[in-house]
């Protein structure tokens, strides 16, 4: 069992919680492979998928659905798990707002998590800054390790745990 861990990150939180779901899934005995998007040419050789985005403007990040579209054939033809990071504040805001609805069902997705996000202002270009500072983003890291641990946990018990049908 090998699962492609990988995630569209324009500021690095989203990319370390994949790093997270792959040291998750790696801790319950699931060989996990962390690979930048852009660099997965085919999914030959992974049993399963962890894919996810940083959200923006309600939106996945464009490499992340440029991922779905190169891929669509082989995806659907292994189990997926999608996430999205965005929200932020405590608690994080806002919830659900992120518009994955069709892009899941193309994929042919089990499951869709969001997890809170991290915000660092001086890391933003300036029209970031301005949508930032228009909508009261709250600044931190608000990302929950807990539950992402917890999600690779329930990843590695379908895989391995009679809940994959591969
Ligand atoms: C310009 C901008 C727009 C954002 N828009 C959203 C949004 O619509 N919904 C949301 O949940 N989070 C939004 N966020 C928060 C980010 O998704 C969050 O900071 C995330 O952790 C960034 O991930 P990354 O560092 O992997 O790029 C926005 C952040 C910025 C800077």
């Amino acid at each position: 069992m090998r699962v492609l861990v990988t995630a569209a990150s324009k500021h690095g939180a989203t990319a370390e919680i994949a790093e997270a779901v792959a040291k998750g899934l790696a801790d319950r005995g699931v060989v996990a492979e962390v690979t930048a998007l852009e660099g997965v040419r085919s999914l030959a050789g992974y049993d399963a998928v962890v894919l996810g985005s940083g959200v923006y403007v309600g939106h996945w990040l464009p490499a992340a659905k440029a991922f779905v579209a190169r891929l669509h054939a082989e995806l659907v033809a292994r189990p997926v798990w999608v996430f999205s990071s965005g929200p932020l504040g405590d608690p994080p805001m806002p919830r659900d707002v992120v518009d994955v609805g069709d892009l899941l069902r193309w994929c042919g997705a089990r499951e869709h998590r969001v997890f809170a996000g991290r915000l660092d202002r001086h890391a933003l270009g300036f029209a970031e800054r301005a949508i930032v500072h228009a909508v009261h983003a709250p600044e931190g890291d608000f990302r929950d390790w807990g539950a992402i641990d917890a999600w690779a946990g329930e990843i590695a018990e379908a895989l391995v745990g009679g809940g994959s049908d591969e």
